[in-house]
């Protein structure tokens, strides 16, 4: 929704400009980009009168300040905001004081979104993720460096928030230091990428722990085609230790495999979600599968009321492969599940361009993993990984336009998709950095940052006893 130009600031509400508006400064004007995650816009040229109000604007000056630095009135100021909803999106955003009525508007419109959001996803179909997998996504690279990118795609280079290393070297250097990876071990990824990460963790292990890799086989599991070629082609200096399947873990039958460790990261926000009637399980009387699991794992759902029904919205499909992986999952074993998602609150739609991601109600799945025999352990993938809470990088949404839209009208060499800092930023596109307007950094622990402390990491472990579902 675009946010319109208050009449009167007399709240105090301050002028907030969009992470993914930038605009390149030249001698006599500028010219601004913004991209949202579902279309491209055209640019737009300023001058240097009105780069001079957006350059006051990214500093974060309120408009009192700017008027009086400027000499400007108030009302060219709010007609030159008002236009920059030229782009027809929210530019420019509105941060009123809390308890105004305008603050508690906002948190209205937030609730409902939330609302609308968790009603998409009780409109899933159970083939949507197949079929994208399967036969829709055909570009890889484009897919984690636009649409989906994950941390650990973000993170796929040394990085000084993990003393230098990339994500998957970390996770590895976690694994080992956890006595999670051991010789021999059967490793088996689910939902691997580009294969990065996987190809990390072997990288890793061949310099730093030449015995862990001796006894290594790494299956690396996919339903993507596209995708299972890139990840041949990215992990092929491993031939050996690598095997591919294809499958989909919500329904693959590993029969008699056995794995000493799997690993899933940032795959069960792609599975499947189901909608439950409460009412049924309440009553005792399941009628569907999804209703039987509530049933069974006696799971905390968080109801949604529609007319006189009690309905509810679970994370199906990663039920089904905890249920797979106590299946396949060797005596002393571990399992390592990494998602976005929080510990109670209920799954609900994340729209992307090309198809549906779905938040993970992580209290859900522990309580499923305690009622499959697991030893669980929980903490965010920032804490355990050991992220630098405090490392700034950059806004996502201010990257996607850099690299979708400044690089190239500038006709400069594509901008990998990186988690950069301002330090390793201005490195990647030197000079011209002091001419690029409203390039946001964020430290990692900020609310509003792409941050892996917004994500969970569950840890299982089997022991010795054998806990099997039938
Ligand atoms: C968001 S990507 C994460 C990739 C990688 N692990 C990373 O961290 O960048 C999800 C991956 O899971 C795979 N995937 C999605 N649904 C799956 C399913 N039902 N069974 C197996 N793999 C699946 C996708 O093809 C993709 O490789």
């Amino acid at each position: 929704m675009t946010a319109k130009v208050p009449e009167s600031t007399a709240d105090g509400a301050i002028c907030v400009l969009n992470p993914a508006f930038l605009w390149l400064r030249h001698d006599e004007e500028s010219v601004g980009f913004f991209q949202t995650s579902l279309q491209s816009v055209p640019v737009r040229r300023f001058s240097r009168r009105e780069t001079e109000i957006l350059d006051c604007l990214a500093t974060g000056m309120v408009q009192n300040e700017i008027v009086e630095k400027l000499d400007i009135t108030p009302s060219e100021l709010a007609k030159f905001l008002e236009s920059l909803n030229f782009w027809g999106k929210d530019v420019v955003r509105w941060r009123h004081p809390a308890g105004s009525q305008a603050a508690m508007h906002q948190k209205r419109l937030r609730q409902a979104a939330r609302l609308r959001d968790m009603a998409t996803a009780m409109t899933a179909t159970v083939d949507a993720n197949d079929i994208f997998h399967k036969t829709r996504l055909t570009e890889g690279n484009r897919q984690f460096d636009q649409i989906e990118t994950t941390i650990s795609h973000m993170f796929r280079e040394p990085h000084i928030a993990l003393d230098n290393r990339s994500y998957g070297e970390a996770f590895c250097d976690w694994l080992v230091a956890n006595g999670r990876l051991k010789s021999p071990c059967r490793v088996i990824e689910i939902g691997c990428g580009l294969g990065f990460f996987a190809n990390a963790i072997m990288d890793r292990l061949q310099m730093r722990y030449p015995d862990l890799y001796e006894g290594l086989s790494y299956t690396l599991f996919d339903l993507s085609p596209e995708l299972q070629s890139a990840q041949k082609s990215n992990c092929g200096g491993h031939v050996e230790k690598t095997h591919f399947v294809s499958g989909n873990i919500e329904s693959h039958d590993f029969g008699d495999q056995q794995f000493d460790l799997v690993l899933s990261n940032e795959v069960i926000a792609d599975l499947n979600v189901a909608t439950v009637s409460l009412d049924n399980v309440q009553r005792g009387s399941p009628q569907t599968d999804a209703e039987t699991v509530v049933h069974r794992y006696r799971l905390n759902c968080v109801p949604i009321t529609q007319g006189n029904k009690k309905m509810a919205v679970i994370n199906f499909g990663a039920i089904k492969m905890l249920e797979n992986i106590a299946k396949c999952l060797a005596k002393n074993g571990y399992a390592v599940v990494t998602e976005y998602g929080t510990r109670k609150r209920s799954p609900k739609a994340v729209k992307l361009t090309n198809h549906y991601e779905y938040t993970i109600h992580f209290g859900q799945l522990e309580q499923v993993s305690q009622h499959l025999g697991f030893q669980s352990d929980h903490g965010t993938m920032g804490d355990v990984i050991g992220f630098s809470a405090n490392c700034e990088t950059i806004h996502m949404k201010t990257l996607r336009t850099l690299s979708t839209c400044l690089i190239p009208y500038l006709g400069r060499e594509a901008l990998p998709v990186l988690a950069y800092t301002p330090a390793s930023l201005e490195a990647a596109l030197g000079d011209i950095i002091a001419r690029i307007g409203n390039l946001r950094f964020l430290r990692l622990d900020d609310r509003a940052s792409f941050s892996p402390f917004r994500f969970e990491l569950l840890s299982l472990s089997s022991g010795s006893a054998n806990t099997r579902i039938a």
